[in-house]
């Protein structure tokens, strides 16, 4: 708890549908204002200002590791019901700081090269265009999120993992049930038995896969992690489980939100989307600029490692940390015009993949699914329109949309 809170008018709340509609002005007023401030409700920092979140993600005065802390403080029945779950996120390496951070980060940089990554364009344009031809022809109100943004990383990430795509309901019904308890829903009571429950299926089913793969070897992302070696260390089973696990759940609902996040602000920003289509050369700006705008981070969270002080708050050690990725990418001491959508920005410094140690591993992945997807299916829909309100998810750490509802133009 902070010694020093000042009293605040200032009130966020993440879960307010207005705010998850629109978040932008309320982070505003709180990065002007009270760039660290204290919210009450979350019992948490909110760190808003571009350069505090850059240099807390890059120093060493906040931890990932804030599982275990959460962990000693549930109700016994509670810590019961997630023992499993937690040891599988205790060896993840979003959750790990250095030392153990480096060791696995030193291994799992061997399945995630940029030769990997090329290796699976083909693929991803594969299911794009698969996934197209099944959308072409449908008449009346289609949900894109449901029927394409999902679907385009679920089954690219399956494919990695050699996931048969027969089994995309289960996947993502998996993916679900831990992001409602990772991403921090607030709304949402059975959040722990629905984890568990989702990290035991997972488990489950990767140590099988795992299992078959080390007995038939085939090339591929599955075979590159099993294989990744550092100096001759690497990943023990436990740890490869739990990495499939987060692969599995990183690369999905993130990407998911980039697909879905882009083809709703361009639709609302025809002036730019026009642009778009009149120079294709565009496309990895407007994905930039739409990881900036309004992208699939909404927060990172961490929690105080050492006592210090920020913008006159005493940060103390165990207090948790929302660093606001949403509100740095918008100020404007680090973007001109910030709340202009502009897919010719350049430089655009947006922090959606993190920064420093952590920073995402699936970034080249993200942006060349990004980069497939949208152009495709704008060019397969040139009169693709919003056909009703979207529905945002109720989540604290990622942002993005559970309902996009368009027409196609096919009629
Ligand atoms: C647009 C899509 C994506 C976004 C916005 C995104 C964002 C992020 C962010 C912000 C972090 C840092 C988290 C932190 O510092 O606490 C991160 C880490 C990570 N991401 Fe992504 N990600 C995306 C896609 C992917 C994909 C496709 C994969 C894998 C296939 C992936 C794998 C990872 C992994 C393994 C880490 C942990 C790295 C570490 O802790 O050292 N991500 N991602």
């Amino acid at each position: 708890m902070p010694a020093t809170a000042a009293p605040d008018a200032l009130v966020y709340d993440p879960a307010d549908p207005a705010v998850m509609a629109n978040p932008y002005p309320v982070l505003a007023r709180l990065r002007e204002n009270d760039p660290v401030h204290w919210a009450p409700a979350l019992k948490s920092w909110i760190v808003t200002r571009h350069a505090d979140v850059r240099d807390l993600l890059l120093g060493d005065s906040l931890s990932v590791n804030r599982l275990m802390g959460f962990y000693r403080s549930l109700p016994p029945r509670e810590a019961d019901l997630l023992r499993d779950i937690i040891r599988y996120l205790n060896l993840w390496i979003a959750f790990r700081d250095p030392p153990d951070h480096t060791r696995l980060r030193r291994i799992m940089r061997h399945a995630f090269t940029p030769v990997a990554v090329d290796a699976l364009r083909p693929g991803i344009e594969g299911i794009v265009a698969g996934l197209l031809d099944r959308l072409a022809g449908r008449r009346g109100t289609v949900d894109l999120v449901r029927d394409f943004a999902l679907l385009v990383p679920a089954f690219v990430i399956m494919d990695m993992l050699g996931i048969p795509r027969d089994r995309v309901d289960e996947v993502k019904t998996w993916s679900d049930d831990l992001a409602t308890f990772i991403g921090g829903a607030r709304n949402a009571a059975d959040k722990y038995e629905r984890a568990a429950r989702g990290c035991r299926e997972m488990a489950g089913f990767f140590k099988g896969m795992i299992a078959e793969r080390r007995a038939n070897p085939r090339p591929g992302f599955l075979m590159d992690l099993i294989n990744a070696r550092d100096e001759g260390d690497q990943l023990s089973d436990d740890e490869l489980v739990a990495t499939c696990i987060l692969v599995l759940f990183a690369g999905h609902e993130t990407t998911t939100n980039l697909i879905a996040n882009a083809v709703l602000t361009l639709l609302r920003h025809p002036d730019e989307l026009a642009r778009l289509r009149a120079d294709p050369g565009l496309t990895d700006g407007m994905i930039e600029e739409v990881l900036r705008y309004d992208g699939p981070t909404n927060a990172l969270v961490r929690v105080v490692a050492k006592d210090h002080d920020l913008h006159g708050r005493q940060l103390r050690e165990g207090d948790r940390v929302f660093v606001m990725v949403t509100a740095a990418n918008r100020d404007p001491r680090a973007f001109d015009d910030p709340d202009r959508f502009d897919i010719g920005r350049n430089p655009n410094r947006h922090l959606t993949f993190g920064q420093g140690i952590h920073i995402c591993l699936g970034a080249r992945l993200a942006r060349e699914e990004g980069r497939i997807a949208v152009p495709a299916l704008l060019h397969r829909f040139p009169r693709l329109a919003l056909a009703g309100e979207p529905v945002w998810l109720d989540a604290m750490v990622p942002r993005g949309l559970v309902r996009l509802p368009v027409t196609l133009g096919e009629e």
